[in-house]
């Protein structure tokens, strides 16, 4: 409930640039945490403290999950540049896309959708925050030959996801698990995008 509020109040202060539209703080910098030192951290948990997240820290998950590390071109490759990954904040206080050239999240739904996320396994909608990986699949090049691009493209994201964790203290897993149909109703959207992963992510549990 503590990190729920912070992250809440995080994004408060980060300031509300429309009605629904929030800009982020700049991501974290570097934690001095090499590559080869966040592959041998890099695991998988299940368990979260209620420590809260600072919204720069979120920032920096979002970034390293989809952000732009050039002026045109992301932290994560896709297949063709079809750069067609569209990342969404799961949070309390609603559900937020996040838009990486602004570095702002706009909400999409007031709804806390993290019991949707976690569908049948309860731990995952006790993270303060669910990263939900998306994939827009309007392009045609989706219907034909390159059916399962996106799909490669969302395990990018959710190893970038991972290190990043790795890297700042976070723990997370990377999970196909959820409630499709009411994720889509929540988020109104249809048959053109798909939801491929989500990464419940928090500190690592005290009672562990
Ligand atoms: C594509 C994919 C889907 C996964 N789905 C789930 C899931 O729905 N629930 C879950 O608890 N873990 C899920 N996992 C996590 C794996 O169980 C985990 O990565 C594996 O046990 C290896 O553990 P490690 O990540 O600590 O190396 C998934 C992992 C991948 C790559």
């Amino acid at each position: 409930m503590k990190a729920v509020m912070s992250i809440v109040l995080g994004l408060a202060a980060a300031g509300v640039v429309g009605a629904e539209t929030v800009k982020l703080p700049a991501p974290t910098g570097d934690s001095g945490v090499t590559v080869v030192q966040a592959l041998k951290a890099r695991h998988s948990e299940r368990a979260f403290s209620e420590r809260e997240i600072p919204l720069e820290t979120l920032s920096g998950v979002l970034w390293a999950a989809n952000g732009f590390n050039r002026p045109d071109k992301r932290t994560n490759a896709t297949g063709m540049n079809k750069q067609t990954i569209v990342v969404y904040a799961i949070m309390k206080s609603g559900a937020y896309r996040y838009d990486a050239k602004e570095n702002a999240l706009v909400k999409v739904c007031d709804e806390d959708l993290r019991p949707a996320i976690a569908a049948q396994q309860p731990f995952a909608a006790t993270a303060p925050v669910s990263i939900l990986i998306a994939a827009d699949l309007s392009d045609p090049i989706y219907s034909g030959a390159g059916r399962y691009l996106s799909n490669y493209d969302a395990g990018i994201v959710s190893g970038n996801i991972y290190l990043y964790c790795a890297a700042n203290g976070l723990v997370t897993v990377c999970r196909a698990s959820m409630d499709q149909a009411a994720l889509k109703k929540a988020l109104k959207l249809g048959d053109k995008t798909a939801l491929h992963l989500n990464h419940p992510i928090g500190y690592p549990s005290e009672s562990k």
